[in-house]
């Protein structure tokens, strides 16, 4: 039998108490990697990392937007598991669902802060460890379909989500040099809490509207079906 994949990597998924994070979490797992689930709503990832009930996931309280807090769980990664070969940089959150005309200008500055600033922060600190203990890690940051396509999301949604390509782009270029590779996913539109939230809609009604406007159809988009 193969060995898997991931086994012997050690992974930080941030955003991972929910979601596409979650689920990253789930498969890194299956795989073999140890994974450090780092988000703020603690009583959430608890329930995930002991549904996953492995010895190999971790949680690690972690607001993106605060640089001391994502340093944080990149070092106690390290330690425990003496190294950091993976970081999935997905925390974000979609924004004020408002016009451009009706921008509120400290609600634009938070998103900006938690899905620029956040992987901003993430990629320095976990692209700091692999560099300094040579490790020819992957770094993987969650975009959208807002950073190539105008209307997929709100003002301060899209302008962040344009601004993670450009930070993956701009970090690439720099962190290949070392071996590391910088990507991001670009999902469509899928019902996660995140959907939720945003448009008060079920599931249902979030993936009907989500496939009336997606160029791929017969499927529907779900966590699995991005990462399995
Ligand atoms: N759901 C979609 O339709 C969709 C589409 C494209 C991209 N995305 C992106 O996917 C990523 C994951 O979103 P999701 O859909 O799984 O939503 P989700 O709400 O289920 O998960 C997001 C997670 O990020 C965490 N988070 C939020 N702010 C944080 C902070 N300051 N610090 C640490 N963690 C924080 C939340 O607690 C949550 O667990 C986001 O970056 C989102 O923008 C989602």
């Amino acid at each position: 039998m193969s060995k898997p994949r991931l086994e012997g990597k050690e992974a930080l998924i941030t955003g991972a108490a929910s979601g596409i994070g979650e689920e990253a979490a789930r498969l890194f797992i299956k795989h073999g990697a140890a994974v450090v689930v780092a988000d703020i709503q603690d009583e959430l990832a608890y329930q995930v990392i002991s549904s996953i009930n492995s010895e190999k996931v971790s949680y690690y309280q972690c607001d993106v937007k605060d640089e001391k807090q994502v340093a944080a769980p990149v070092n106690y990664a390290v330690e425990k598991y003496g190294s950091l070969d993976i970081l999935f940089s997905n925390a974000g959150i979609f924004g004020p669902l408002t016009s451009v005309l009706d921008l509120d200008m400290k609600r634009f500055d938070n998103t900006l802060a938690v899905n620029v600033r956040g992987v901003a922060a993430t990629i320095k600190h976990a692209g700091g460890a692999m560099v300094e203990r040579t490790i020819k890690g992957s770094i993987i940051c969650t975009a959208s379909v807002a950073a190539w396509i105008g209307g997929a999301g709100p003002q301060a949604y899209s302008a962040s989500k344009h601004a993670v390509v450009g930070l993956a782009k701009a970090a690439c270029s720099e962190l290949g040099r070392y071996g590391i590779r910088v990507n991001c996913v670009s999902p469509a539109g899928l019902a996660t809490s995140m959907a939720f939230k945003a448009f008060g809609q079920t599931q249902s009604e979030v993936e009907a509207s989500s496939c009336a406007t997606a160029n791929l159809k017969g499927v529907v988009l779900t966590t699995v079906g991005i990462l399995g």
